[in-house]
């Protein structure tokens, strides 16, 4: 099967020279569409459309979303509330001890321009303000080779569960495919060790959160495109704690697929080329689940993985959709951020919530053994 034409490289972190190429390629052999399934490209791929005349949405409303603290700014100027915050430069010490005045404790230290729960931590005293800004001023250039900004965001800790809606955007229009719930554990607390689809939510709750998440979108102005937008429900309403200009990730938009029978990642493909995704026509073929749930399996320290137990019985369960798990051998790392998962399980049920407590309990069965490390 062929599934490219050619591949050209070039330096996708020089945005002048990126263009360029993707330039001389639409000159020699039209492109489509131009998508990233990095969020380190987003802003540059929305860039790339834009300078071909290709679908897309407003560059810079996706360098808004892909930057938290740009993403705090524009929603404070639209009347939308969320948590107190303020941005300190790296190498500011005095600047550090009044935002965290300002901001008070408990709050949140976080970067503007990561992902996956990298370097996000809650601190609820000085010391670990101090820890988490010394991690993250160590951290300078992020997986791609791209230098960081040297900055820290500090937010109030929002109190609340969380939430995810996830929508698509075309010509502005924005189309709510619906509220995805999440389980947090992990060394931070912010690790995503679950979710479900559709959330467990009473109708007025529901309302609030695709409300507020619709009204965040617009505000940043993103007008094309599959968002997931991240939110707490807290004791004041939904609140924002960021939006995404793409697709869920986790695996949520396979628990979507099982229930809605909508495929968003192929939305985004849809969007991208230019195309109506709801003229697509999903699988419509009925007697899809009620409710889908992903659990994951996150290391409680590190090591190298020996074993993990139980992983067949859980395979058999009439309820899994899909079973993964890490190989012995794997190296663990802490599990701080959402890329240190040792496997998944996800299931689906006839009942409106039934998915999840399915999900969490064959996890339970789940025993992972690790061995040291041997010298090198
Ligand atoms: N202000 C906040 N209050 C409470 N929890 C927060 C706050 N900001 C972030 N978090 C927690 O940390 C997680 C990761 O933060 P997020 O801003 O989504 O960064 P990332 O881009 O790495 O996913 C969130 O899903 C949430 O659980
Ligand atoms: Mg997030």
């Amino acid at each position: 099967m062929r599934r490219g034409r050619a591949i050209v490289t070039t330096d996708t972190n020089d945005a002048v020279a990126a263009v360029d190429a993707a330039r001389r390629i639409h000159a020699e052999s039209r492109l489509d569409g131009v998508l990233s399934s990095c969020d380190y490209y987003l802003p540059l791929a929305a860039e790339i459309a834009a300078e071909l005349g290709l679908p897309g949405p407003r560059p810079e409303a996706v360098g808004v979303a892909c930057d938290k603290r740009r993403t705090r700014d524009r929603l404070d100027r639209a009347g939308i509330p969320g948590p107190r915050h303020r941005l300190v430069p790296l190498d500011d010490e005095a600047g550090l001890v009044s935002a965290v005045e300002h901001v008070g404790f408990p709050l949140v230290v976080k970067p503007t321009d990561l992902c996956a729960g990298m370097f996000v931590r809650r601190a609820d005293g000085w010391a670990e303000v101090a820890a988490a800004a010394a991690e993250l001023r160590r951290f300078e250039v992020n997986a791609r080779g791209q230098w960081r900004e040297p900055v820290v965001l500090l937010e109030e800790y929002l109190v609340g569960p969380e939430f995810s809606v996830e929508s698509w955007v075309r010509g502005g229009e924005i189309h709510t495919v619906g509220v995805t719930d999440k389980s947090l554990g992990g060394a931070s607390g912010f690790v995503e060790t679950g979710h479900m689809f559709p959330a467990r939510l009473d109708a007025a709750d529901r309302a609030g959160l695709v409300s507020s998440a619709e009204s965040a979108i617009r505000a940043v102005g993103l007008d094309h495109g599959v968002v997931h937008t991240e939110l707490r429900l807290t004791g004041a309403g939904p609140r924002i704690i960021e939006i995404n200009p793409r697709p869920a990730g986790n695996q949520i938009t396979e628990l979507i697929r099982h229930v809605e029978g909508i495929d968003l990642p192929r939305v985004a493909v849809e969007l991208a080329l230019g195309r109506d995704p709801s003229t697509a026509g999903g699988d419509d073929t009925g007697g899809r689940p009620r409710s889908a749930a992903v659990q994951m399996l996150v290391p409680d320290r590190v090591g190298v993985l020996d074993r993990i137990d139980g992983a067949s019985g859980v395979a058999a369960h009439p309820a899994i959709a899909a079973v993964d798990f890490k190989q012995p051998g794997h190296r663990v790392t802490v599990g701080a951020d959402n890329n240190s998962y040792l496997g998944s399980v996800l299931v689906t049920s006839d009942e409106p919530t039934g998915a999840r407590p399915i999900a969490e309990q064959l996890m339970a069965t789940i025993s992972v053994g690790y061995r040291e490390e041997s010298a090198p």
